[in-house]
């Protein structure tokens, strides 16, 4: 498979952390290069300093719209083609339907769903054809579970979305497949306000599950590699779950 992606030109969102971190060092390996995005100047330098040279960082927040336009002004001032777009920038804030604000209701949306939709929108002139769209879903889209309801259906908007812009940009040669990660140990759970003991008690948990095991961000890498790569050209709307059969 790393014959498809070297020498290809791929954007991650959110990638200075966790599964987009994992998936920019493994694709650097297999000779992609990448534009990296995030919305903490610092934790971008922190990133790539850790990445090296053939990593493009751009400060965008996925909630800004005028950051994501400055971005895509961007890249097609330094002529930068894009053949893969891995939309991975989101979070998490649980929250029981009745505490729901309007605060955590539009800033889930604004990242998790207007972020991605506005990001693929703005970077349509980037984009080559064919190019390959992977959508970091969530295994809350299949799978109920108390105080994710907002964050399923911002996660669930993107899907639908994307079901449409499978058939209205074919002929642009755009494609759109989702990856929905069951439970991965990364920084989300912390950002969404749990502690360590109640982080460790949630993994220990995850014993019950059919892999015995909360999921790492390596075990999301290959699928998403797959996906980004040519080796899945006939692949249209596809979801993979990996989530350690959590959702069964
Ligand atoms: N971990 C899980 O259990 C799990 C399960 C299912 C789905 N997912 C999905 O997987 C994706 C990656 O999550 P993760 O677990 O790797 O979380 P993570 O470790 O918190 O990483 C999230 C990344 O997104 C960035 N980000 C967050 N908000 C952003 C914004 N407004 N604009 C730009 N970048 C932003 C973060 O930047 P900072 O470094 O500044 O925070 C970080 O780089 C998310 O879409 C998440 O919903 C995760």
């Amino acid at each position: 498979m790393s014959s498809t992606l070297q020498g290809k030109t791929i954007l991650i969102t959110g990638a200075t952390a966790g599964i987009g971190f994992a998936t920019a060092q493994s694709l650097l390996q297999k000779g992609a290069r990448l534009v990296i995005t995030g919305r903490n100047q610092e934790r971008l330098n922190q990133a790539v300093r850790k990445l090296g040279e053939r990593v493009i960082p751009v400060l965008c927040d996925s909630a800004n719209v005028a950051q994501i336009q400055q971005m895509a002004t961007q890249l097609q001032r330094d002529n930068i083609k894009l053949d893969g777009l891995i939309l991975n920038a989101g979070v998490f804030y649980p929250v029981a339907f009745e505490q729901m604000s309007l605060d955590n209701l539009n800033t889930t949306m604004a990242v998790n769903f207007n972020g991605p939709a506005l990001t693929l929108q703005a970077l349509l002139p980037c984009l080559n054809n064919p190019s390959s769209v992977v959508f970091i879903s969530s295994v809350a889209v299949l799978k109920a579970f108390a105080t994710a309801g907002v964050y399923s259906a911002s996660k669930a908007a993107f899907e639908g979305l994307a079901r449409v812009l499978n058939l209205e940009l074919a002929e642009r040669g755009i494609r759109i497949n989702s990856i929905r990660p069951g439970v991965t140990a990364t920084e989300i759970q912390a950002k969404a306000g749990m502690d360590q003991d109640a982080i460790s008690g949630f993994f220990e948990s995850l014993s019950s599950t059919p892999v015995g095991r909360v999921l790492t961000p390596e075990d999301l890498v290959p699928a998403i590699n797959y996906l980004i790569s040519d080796a899945s050209i006939g692949l249209r709307n596809a979801y993979i779950d990996i989530d350690g059969g959590f959702g069964l």
